[in-house]
C-alpha cells in the first residue's frame, strides 16, 4: 500500500446494543477502533429516522475517539450547526440530499471540522469532481443507505478505484487537502479486502463488529483491517 494510503476501520454504532450505547462504545475503543460512525437518519432522504444531535452530544465526553458523522438527511445544511456543537469530528452531507453542497461543505470547514461528501450508489463520481477540494472524506456508499445488515454492492468497486485514480492525479501526495476514500456498507474482511485492492483509506462497519460477543471486537476489527 503506498505510504500516502490509510487504512481506517470506523464502526458504525447503529449496529450496537442501543441499550449499551456508552458501553458499546467503550468496548469498541478498547478493541482498537480507529473513529466512531455514527448514521443520523431522518425518514426523508431515507426511510427511516435514527440518532439526533443531543445522542452525539452525550457521546462526546465519554470517548477521545473522532466522532465521524454521517448525514442522511435532507437539508443538511441546517442541521450542521448543531451537530459541530455536539462534538462530531467530522459531518459528512449526501451530494443527492443538498444542491447547494458546494457551499454546505465550505460551512462545515467554517465551523472547524472535516466534511465529507457521500455519493449513493447510483451517483457518479463525476458528480462529485467539482468538490473534492472541499472535502476532507469522500464517502462511497456500497449499500443503499438506510438500513445496517446489507449485501455489499460489488458494483461500486469500479467506483473507489476511479476515485483512487482521480484523488491521486488530482493532489500531489504532500499536498493536506487530498480527501480519505471512505466506504460504508457490506464490509466484512473479505469485502474490505476488496475495497482495500481498489484504493480505499476508511472501513465503515457495523454488523460485522457488533454482531459478535463484546471480547470478540477486537478480532473482528483486526479483520476488517487486514491484519
Ligand atoms: C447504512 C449506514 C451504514 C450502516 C453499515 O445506511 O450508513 O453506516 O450502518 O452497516 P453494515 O456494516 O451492517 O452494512
Ligand atoms: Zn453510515
Amino acid at each position: 500500500m503506498p505510504s500516502t494510503r490509510q487504512n481506517i476501520v470506523a464502526a458504525s454504532l447503529l449496529a450496537a446494543d442501543f441499550a449499551a450505547f456508552a458501553d458499546e462504545v467503550s468496548a469498541v475503543e478498547k478493541a482498537g477502533i480507529d473513529w466512531l460512525h455514527i448514521d443520523v437518519m431522518d425518514g426523508h432522504f431515507v426511510p427511516v429516522m435514527a440518532i439526533t444531535a443531543p445522542t452525539v452530544a452525550a457521546l462526546r465526553p465519554r470517548t477521545k475517539l473522532p466522532l465521524d458523522v454521517h448525514l442522511m438527511i435532507e437539508n443538511p445544511s441546517a442541521h450542521i450547526a448543531d451537530f459541530a456543537k455536539a462534538g462530531a469530528d467530522c459531518l459528512t452531507i449526501h451530494l443527492e440530499a443538498d444542491c447547494h453542497a458546494h457551499r454546505t461543505l465550505t460551512e462545515i470547514r467554517r465551523l472547524g471540522i472535516k466534511s465529507g461528501l457521500a455519493l449513493n450508489p447510483g451517483t457518479p463520481l463525476s458528480q462529485a469532481e467539482p468538490l473534492l477540494h472541499l472535502c476532507d472524506v469522500l464517502l462511497i456508499m456500497t449499500v443503499n443507505p438506510g438500513f445496517g445488515g446489507q449485501k455489499f454492492l460489488h458494483d461500486q468497486v469500479p467506483k473507489i478505484a476511479a476515485a483512487r485514480e482521480l484523488i491521486d492525479t488530482k493532489f500531489t501526495a504532500s499536498n493536506e487537502a487530498r480527501p480519505l476514500i471512505s466506504i460504508d456498507g457490506g464490509i466484512n474482511p473479505e469485502t474490505a479486502a476488496i475495497c482495500r485492492s481498489a484504493g480505499a483509506d476508511v472501513y465503515g462497519a457495523g454488523s460485522a463488529i457488533f454482531a459478535a460477543e463484546q471480547h470478540q471486537y477486537a478480532a473482528r476489527i483486526a479483520g476488517i483491517r487486514g491484519e
